[in-house]
Order: C-alpha cells, then sequence, then structure tokens
C-alpha cells in the first residue's frame, strides 16, 4: 500500500482532529501517500480528494468539528454512487482509507469493500459512546463533560427557585451520554433508553417522602422511549400537580468544544494505529480500545451492534438516590 486516505463521517464529534492529526502523521513517518476526502462520503463522490502533508494538521489538536468537515451520504448508499466514489479513489491510486465516524460509516466503508476492494480500518468517532469493539468513543468523554458543565448551571437555579429540571442529552438510540452526566451531575433520575418501562416506577419513587426534595435534577437522553424531557415533565406535573418543573434541551452544544484531554489521547492512538494497521495490509476492522489496549473487530462483528451501557451505573444511582 502507497496511497491512503482520511475522512470523517456522519455526525461530528470533538477528537476527530486529534485523529486526523495522528493519522496523517504516522503515513508520512511511514512514507505513505496521505489525501484528505471533504465532507466523507459525498466528498468521495463528488471528488473533493486532496493531499496532505505533516503541516496540514499542524494546530489542529485542541481545535473541535472536523477541518475535513463531514456529512451524512445518502447518495453513497446507491450503488451507482458508490461506483463513482471508487474510481475517483481509484484514479489516484488510493488503496485504503481511515474513515473517523460510527455505525453508518462503517457499514458504508464494508460495503465499499465488498463492492470494489477499497479497504478500510474505522476509527469511533461519535459522542454517543455505542459503537461496540471499544470501551470509549472519540468525542464521548468531551460531550460528557460538556453536559456536566451545563447541569452544574443548572443545578444553581434549581436551588434557588426550588424547581425540577428535566434534561435532556444526545444520544440517538443510547443511554451513555445520560448515564454518565446523569452520575457526575448528582442526577436524581435517569432515563436512558436501555432501560425500559422505567417512568412510572420513578414518578411513584418520587412520590416517596424520603425521595422529596427542595430541587431535583433528572436526565433524559433524547432516544429514551418514554419520550422526550417535555413528555417526562408532563407525565410528573399530571402525578404532582403543583410541582414546579421546567426542562432544557442541551442539544448540539455536546458536539462542539475543544476535546478533553482523554478524547486527544484516544483519537491519537486509534489515529496512529489506523494507519499502521493499512499498512500491514489490514482491511474491514473497526479499530477501539479495551482495557487500555488497540484492539480490531472486524467490521462484521462490530457493524450493527450496540455497545452496552453498564447497567450497574444506573443501579448505583437509584441506590444513592434511594
Ligand atoms: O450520533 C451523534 C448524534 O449527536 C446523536 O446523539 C444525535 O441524535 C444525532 O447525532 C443528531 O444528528 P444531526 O446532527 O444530524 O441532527
Amino acid at each position: 500500500m502507497k496511497k491512503i486516505a482520511v475522512f470523517t463521517s456522519g455526525g461530528d464529534s470533538p477528537g476527530m482532529n486529534a485523529c486526523i492529526r495522528a493519522a496523517v502523521r504516522t503515513a508520512v513517518a511511514s512514507n505513505l501517500e496521505v489525501f484528505g476526502i471533504h465532507r466523507g462520503y459525498e466528498g468521495m463522490i463528488d471528488n473533493l480528494i486532496y493531499p496532505m502533508a505533516a503541516d496540514s494538521v499542524s494546530n489542529i489538536i485542541q481545535d473541535g468539528g472536523t477541518i475535513l468537515k463531514t456529512a451524512r451520504s445518502a447518495r453513497f448508499m446507491t450503488p451507482e454512487g458508490r461506483a463513482i466514489a471508487a474510481s475517483n479513489l481509484k484514479v489516484l491510486g488510493i488503496e485504503g482509507l481511515v474513515c473517523i465516524g460510527g455505525d453508518g460509516s462503517y457499514t458504508g466503508a464494508n460495503v465499499l469493500q465488498q463492492e470494489h476492494g477499497i479497504k478500510t480500518i474505522g476509527c469511533p468517532g461519535t459522542i454517543d459512546n455505542d459503537l461496540f469493539g471499544t470501551d470509549y468513543t472519540i468525542g464521548f468523554d468531551t460531550a460528557v463533560n460538556t453536559a456536566l458543565e451545563a447541569i452544574d448551571k443548572i443545578r444553581d437555579t434549581a436551588e434557588s427557585h426550588n424547581r425540577i429540571f428535566f434534561i435532556e442529552v444526545m444520544g440517538r438510540h443510547s443511554g451513555h451520554i445520560a448515564l454518565y452526566s446523569g452520575i457526575a451531575g448528582g442526577a436524581e433520575g435517569i432515563f436512558i433508553p436501555e432501560r425500559q418501562n422505567e417512568l412510572e416506577s420513578i414518578i411513584a419513587q418520587y412520590g416517596l417522602p424520603k425521595r422529596q426534595k427542595a430541587f431535583s435534577i433528572f436526565i433524559v437522553a433524547e432516544g429514551d422511549e418514554e419520550g422526550h424531557a417535555y413528555t417526562i415533565a408532563k407525565k410528573f406535573t399530571e402525578a404532582y400537580p403543583g410541582l414546579d418543573t421546567r426542562v432544557s434541551i442541551l442539544g448540539h452544544i455536546q458536539r462542539g468544544g475543544s476535546p478533553s484531554a482523554n478524547d486527544r489521547i484516544l483519537a491519537t492512538r486509534l489515529g496512529a494505529a489506523a494507519v499502521l494497521a493499512l499498512k500491514e495490509g489490514k482491511q474491514n476492522l473497526a479499530a477501539g480500545i479495551i482495557n487500555n489496549q488497540v484492539v480490531f473487530t472486524p467490521f462484521s462483528e462490530a457493524i450493527g451492534r450496540k455497545k452496552d451501557v453498564p447497567m450497574e451505573l444506573w443501579a448505583t444511582n437509584e441506590l444513592i438516590c434511594s
């Protein structure tokens, strides 16, 4: 392998730039020619593929977002779109890809290999932390800390007014951000999609005199099956008329900002490992870190398989709040 390309795909996450930097610099140090693809699979189809050098990634390790930009591509889901993308790569002699993204991005890379033989190593870039084959995904730690900062601030005003706040955090199908930010933020209750039918019991428990506090914080994962924070707040006020509730939806603030030290280190290790793996001829693997060791999981095992949330954390919170 002589030429590789790096791209970011799907929702951005803090630390993607650190991963791009590590991949590009590792490629240069390994005598590989390296390209950057702008706007993920969209750019692969539109031929937005440019040479990169060590100085293309100077002074970006601390930046949120992605210098390569990102996109969710409907065109790449078609065989025609993938054929154009593969042809653009082949004209440039690119044989290997470092794909920084989530499950949908890995799925695209897997199909591209099956149809056109382009080899890919995936680096887990998503704030959701729901990818199989790694303890943590790039951006999760920063997103949790961003949510936590907001929760701490909301706690101040909740206490001043004796209010019950329902704070909605991101996590399309997963409760990792909710669970971690809820534990760290001292939440009274945490609603996550992995824990079904918890609303009735949480509402009932809130009625117990020992659970009644002057003010409370509840965290709701956006993907919780009970509905969004507004729905849950409404059900609380129906059960306890007179309760002074407020809802706060943190939204995309969680996707931005300077990556934490943990995210920069994770991204750097995985970006470098991905390039070295491509150089060794490996392909169609998701890079990850488990028990502080870099590991590779075949796309066929990782794709479509959600990583479980540590339910003992949820139980611990219930115990602490009981
Ligand atoms: O997958 C990351 C994520 O931030 C989810 O938590 C959220 O549901 C989704 O992306 C939002 O996507 P978009 O930015 O396309 O609205």
